[in-house]
């Protein structure tokens, strides 16, 4: 049987009281916007050379950047839903209050437009992450912090595309995690990973290893043990530079991926909001486990919008490993 995505959230959100339909047509929108990114994606490359008058000529615009394209894509296509009052992206300083912003306006929607950037030009793969937060009680138009500024365990729904070899949705409302594979030649998110669990222990783990000389103490002590086999077998190591790309191969393969603190970065480099937090929650539906290296990465109440977090997620062996020899204090 086919099931497209749009019926799986309409199944899944018969577990919302009160729901009726407006999380479906949020999340239409994550959809429809997506498949717009894919598509300028897809395109990369061929955009400038064959740029069609509506690109260049006729309305004079320069091709944009596929960040700056896939941020417009996301705020174009979700300021339209009612049910959404704050939108946040790591690409504006501030978050946007979408135009309706009324008592029906139940939820805010942060994002990292397009993650991994610096592949685009490279042919490797990139992505779109989010994460959707309830509005808090009270909570009024003019002060979206307030509505932002929750730890990611009060996240209702997260996930993300990768634009990879094919292009794949993958979320969660907290009843699991399913995968979405885009039929091109129908334009619709078929399901084709149904409730995903992430493998109790795996074979690669995932870091810039350029920067071990700063990791601090017991990072490298940990990764040597993976490598020389401590934890039964010997590990491998894959680090694409696209975050929702590395999470995704470790959602599915099993293994670990870290971005440390660095001497670049003291708190690491990914954004709690828009790239730790939706990874986390994702990752603890599968089963799998994340922290910042000091605390359950959930569990973190937020002081400011673009705050960064090291990150450490992964598979139960290595993560409990991880949280056992590396520094820990939850
Ligand atoms: P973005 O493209 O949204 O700025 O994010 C890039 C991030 C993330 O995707 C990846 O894990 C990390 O940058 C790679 O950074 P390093 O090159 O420092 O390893
Ligand atoms: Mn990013
Ligand atoms: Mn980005």
């Amino acid at each position: 049987m086919i099931v497209t995505v749009q019926q799986h959230i309409l199944h899944d959100q018969k577990q919302f009281p009160g729901a009726s339909g407006e999380f479906s047509w949020l999340l239409s929108g994550i959809t429809l916007a997506t498949k717009m990114v894919q598509a300028r994606v897809r395109r990369a490359g061929l955009s400038d050379i064959l740029g069609d008058a509506g690109d260049t000529n006729v309305q004079g615009e320069v091709q944009q950047k596929l960040d700056v394209y896939a941020n417009e894509a996301m705020m174009h296509c979700l300021s339209a839903r009612g049910s959404i009052g704050v939108l946040a992206s790591e690409e504006n300083e501030h978050p946007r209050l979408t135009a309706h912003c009324s008592p029906e306006a139940h939820y805010a929607v942060i994002f990292d437009p397009l993650d991994g950037s610096s592949n685009i030009d490279v042919n490797v793969s990139v992505g779109t992450t989010f994460s959707i937060l309830r509005r808090p009680e009270g909570a009024d138009c003019d002060d979206p912090e307030q509505w932002l500024l929750q730890p990611g365990k009060k996240q209702v729904a997260a996930g993300y595309v990768v634009y990879g070899s094919s292009t794949i949705l993958v979320y969660s409302v907290g009843l699991g995690v399913h995968g979405f594979t885009l039929d091109p030649s129908v334009g619709a998110f078929i399901l084709s990973h149904p409730n995903i669990k992430m493998p109790a222990k795996g074979k690669y783990y995932s870091v810039n290893e350029a920067y071990r000389d700063d990791f601090p103490p017991g990072y490298n002590p940990f990764i040597d043990r993976l490598r020389k086999g401590e934890l039964g077998t010997k590990y491998a190591s894959r680090y694409i530079g696209s975050m929702v790309a590395d999470f995704h191969r470790t959602l599915l393969k099993g293994g670990i991926f870290l971005y440390p603190p660095t001497a670049d970065h003291a708190d690491g480099k990914l954004r709690l909001l828009y790239e730790a937090n939706p990874i986390a929650f994702l990752a603890e539906q599968a089963g799998g486990i994340a922290t910042s290296g000091s605390r359950r990465v959930l569990d973190i109440q937020p002081t400011s919008i673009h705050q960064r977090t090291p990150l450490i997620v992964g598979g139960t062996t290595e993560m409990t490993e991880f949280i056992r020899h590396v520094r820990h204090e939850d």
